[in-house]
């Protein structure tokens, strides 16, 4: 059973300056939900019951968000404004919360093992708060289907063109069948030459708590920073490792363009916002 689901939520977000200066990035909005919600709703979806914050300095309108506004709930409850009370009453009845300080950012790594006394050796989820996934089955559902499967942890992939890979963690892997590889190997953010595919990690983990021991003894990688991505490839060696080709429609919401582009993608589903939204896109692609 995967119950909890650490999600990392110190960064700085310097690439969204000046939107984070004195706003968390994860607070972002695309179309009017946090980007933090669409994870956190997808955990739920899947079946966590516990989101454990790895917090940092700035970040409380985070713990806000969570929790109740009775002073809001007061206000909507008097005009009457029965929808957005219920939907402000669900997001703190979303699910339990639990937070801890991040209290330098050296890294992902580093963020994940800030976990380590909740997590309280169980097998947990990992989930970033950048990736957006619009998927039938919730992506990190769909890892765990697999770590259910193998008792191994999993690792979400996506196949992303040359001029990607240096973004993102890079594996090296053997296709088991047509969406499940074998981890033989990653680098964290490698050149073109350097990498050994173009299957990248994409923010969702399913990990066993001996991933913590290996982050214990890693030393600081790419950037400076611990990697999540070094303590990983350690364990690869030392037992099985699978990574998933995921279904689903990802957005890189850790850069401008992915994330005007899910905010496309998330207006064009609303019912309320299809029809105007698509006649001003057409306009303006004339
Ligand atoms: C992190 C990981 C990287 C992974 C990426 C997915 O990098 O270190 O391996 O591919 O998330 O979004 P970040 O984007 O936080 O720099």
């Amino acid at each position: 059973m995967i119950r909890k689901a650490v999600f990392p939520v110190a960064g700085w977000g310097t690439r969204f300056l000046p939107a984070t200066k004195a706003s968390p990035k994860e607070m972002l909005p695309l179309v009017d939900k946090p980007l933090i919600q669409y994870t956190v709703e997808e955990a739920v979806a899947s079946g966590i019951e516990l989101a454990i914050f790895v917090t940092g300095r700035g970040k409380r309108a985070i713990e806000d968000h969570f929790d109740r506004s009775w002073e809001l709930e007061y206000v909507l409850e008097k005009q009457n404004k029965r929808e957005q009370l219920n939907e402000v009453r669900s997001i703190s009845n979303l699910i339990e919360v639990v937070y801890i300080r991040q209290k330098m950012p050296l890294g992902l790594g580093h963020a994940v093992l800030r976990a380590k006394s909740v997590v309280d050796n169980e097998p947990f989820a990992v989930i970033l708060g950048d990736d957006i996934i619009d998927s039938e089955k919730p992506c990190i559902k769909q890892l765990i289907e697999i770590y259910e499967k193998f008792e191994a942890p999993v690792i979400a992939l996506k196949r992303v063109p040359d001029e990607e890979v240096s973004r993102y963690g890079i594996i090296k892997g053997r296709e088991l069948d047509e969406r499940l590889f074998l981890i033989e190997d990653m680098v964290e953010k490698p050149s073109l030459e350097e990498a050994p595919s173009n299957y990248a990690i994409v923010g969702r983990y399913i990990l066993t708590p001996d991933v913590l021991e290996e982050l214990e003894k890693v030393q600081p990688g790419k950037g400076g920073e611990i990697q999540l991505t070094d303590a990983l490839r350690n364990l690869a060696n030392k037992r099985k490792f699978y990574g998933v080709v995921f279904e689903g429609e990802h957005f890189d919401c850790g850069n401008k363009l992915g994330y005007l582009m899910a905010t496309v993608h998330f207006a064009l589903k609303r019912k309320d916002l299809k029809l105007d939204f698509l006649q001003y896109l057409r306009r303006v692609a004339l």
